[in-house]
């Protein structure tokens, strides 16, 4: 798996954390999959990569999430970035979700760790991962096959999903915030506004950006492009200016945080405390698996 040499990455965590790994094993699992036609069966060849994707290497692999080889080692590695424990801290953005939701979109699902959370939570929900990466999509793709989960898995940006207008109660993104340049996150909750139905919730979880700005080292350590300017943002401030309302984040186990805005219903005053579907004015019924004019499921691609 190629990376970049004499990084902060290279130099000071990689020597940490692969001594815990099992790299051989992992070059094998790399070496007997083709990886190109496994991509295919997920990329949409008209799809183009946003230019703060395509340009800069993440964690200090070369090529970011466009070489399969993040895709490998993303799994073994983000187990020892996320303390106390990667299953709590994902679980907490599962836990905030309220109702029950019929469709629910996971934007950045990357290895589909927290989409398959999703799916386990809801098991009657229509759940989808959408990322740029058909890398990371194809283990995302194993994994819930590995659990014996039906997910969906879509090759696209985040900021122009091509879904339908209010297609989905709930929208997630986990860890893609501080990978992306704030302009790109505002846009991505612009759409996911657009994809809501009246009372549907979104829910971002990602690093603590109180705590990332008194700790240097951290957003130094990570070889991100853009954390810094994720830091010096307010994912609070980004939700509201999208239209959110109820908009609130919640520190999760320190290092983390987890923000969650709600679609308002026109004429309703938003309740943060109830379910959105028995909000009054929201004429959806919770027993009713159809979005109006998207009967379910909706997007079956597999
Ligand atoms: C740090 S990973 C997080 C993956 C996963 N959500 C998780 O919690 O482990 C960030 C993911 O976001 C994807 N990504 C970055 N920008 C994106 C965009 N504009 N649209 C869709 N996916 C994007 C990357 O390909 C990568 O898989």
């Amino acid at each position: 798996m190629p990376s970049a040499k004499n990084t902060i990455w290279e130099r000071f965590l990689a020597p940490l954390i692969r001594p815990l790994i099992d790299e051989p094993g992992l070059k094998r699992f790399y070496e007997s999959v083709d990886w190109e036609t496994e991509a295919d069966r997920f990329r949409q060849p008209n799809l183009e990569y946003p230019e703060y994707y395509s340009s800069q290497n993440f964690h200090g692999v070369k090529g970011g999430y466009l070489n399969p080889g993040a895709s490998v080692s993303y799994d073994p590695v983000t187990q020892y970035v996320l303390p106390p424990n990667e299953t709590w801290i994902r679980q907490g953005l599962v836990d905030r979700i309220g109702g029950k939701p019929r469709r629910i979109l996971d934007l950045g699902c990357g290895t589909g760790s927290t989409t398959v959370l999703l799916k386990q939570a809801f098991p009657e929900a229509e759940v989808i991962g959408l990322d740029l990466s058909p890398y990371m999509l194809f283990m995302g793709d194993r994994k819930a096959k590995q659990a014996g989960l039906r997910i969906q898995w879509r090759h696209g940006n985040a900021e122009n999903t091509g879904f339908p207008n209010a297609s989905f109660d709930v929208v997630t993104a986990s860890l893609l915030f501080h990978e992306t340049p704030p302009a790109v996150s505002k846009t991505i909750l612009q759409e996911s506004f657009r994809l809501l139905v009246p009372g549907g919730q979104v829910l971002i979880l990602d690093g603590n950006q109180k705590t990332l700005r008194h700790t240097e080292w951290l957003t130094e350590i990570f070889e991100e492009p853009y954390i810094k300017a994720y830091a010096e943002g307010n994912v609070d401030a980004w939700m509201g200016a999208a239209g959110f309302e109820a908009v609130e984040t919640q520190e999760h186990w320190w290092v983390n945080q987890i923000s969650r805005g709600i679609k308002p219903i026109p004429g309703v005053e938003t309740n943060p405390t109830k379910p959105f579907y028995q909000q009054a004015g929201n004429n959806i019924s919770p027993d009713n698996d159809d979005l109006p004019g998207i009967p379910a499921p909706a997007f079956e691609n597999s």
